[in-house]
């Protein structure tokens, strides 16, 4: 017999499939790399126009992304968009995961509706940034010592 928790997981599935891919509401309900990241190569903080926040952690070894972790305060869409976002990431090299852009992730969704393509910008905005701090640290490593993280 179904329990409570898994008719209400049904209904709220149901009732994304309304508007979602089933890629997306697979990412949004069980995301991929949530957390932050001890010692991280990488990390970049963006917040959308919406007003929402991402937060992106890299770990590189051999100029390849071996780990991507991610945590954001927004909506469900965004939590599929980092979740997937890290990885597509995830076994590339650096300049491949560099090319990484929100349509990428729009493809690998299939789609996202109209309103929610910026969640989509959010988690790709946020991986270039991570990548763009690598390069700078590998640049310049004492800053590192300065890190607000
Ligand atoms: Fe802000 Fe989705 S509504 S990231």
């Amino acid at each position: 017999m179904a329990s409570s928790y898994q008719e209400l997981e049904e209904f709220v599935r149901e009732e994304m499939r309304k508007i979602y891919t089933e890629a997306t509401i697979d990412h949004a309900m069980n995301p991929r790399n949530m957390g932050g990241m001890e010692n991280a190569d990488g990390f970049g903080k963006v917040t959308g126009p919406c007003g929402d926040t991402m937060e992106i952690w890299l770990k590189i070894k051999n100029n390849t992304v071996v780990e991507a972790t991610f945590l954001t305060d927004g909506c469900e869409t965004s939590i599929a968009a980092g979740s997937m976002v890290t990885e597509l990431a995830k076994g590339k090299s650096i300049s491949e995961a560099l090319k990484i852009t929100h349509q990428d992730v729009l493809d690998a969704f299939g789609s996202l509706p109209e309103e929610s393509i910026h969640c989509a910008f959010l988690a790709a905005n946020t991986l270039r940034e991570a990548i763009k701090d690598y390069f700078t640290f590998k640049n310049e490593p004492w800053k590192r010592a300065y890190r607000q993280h």
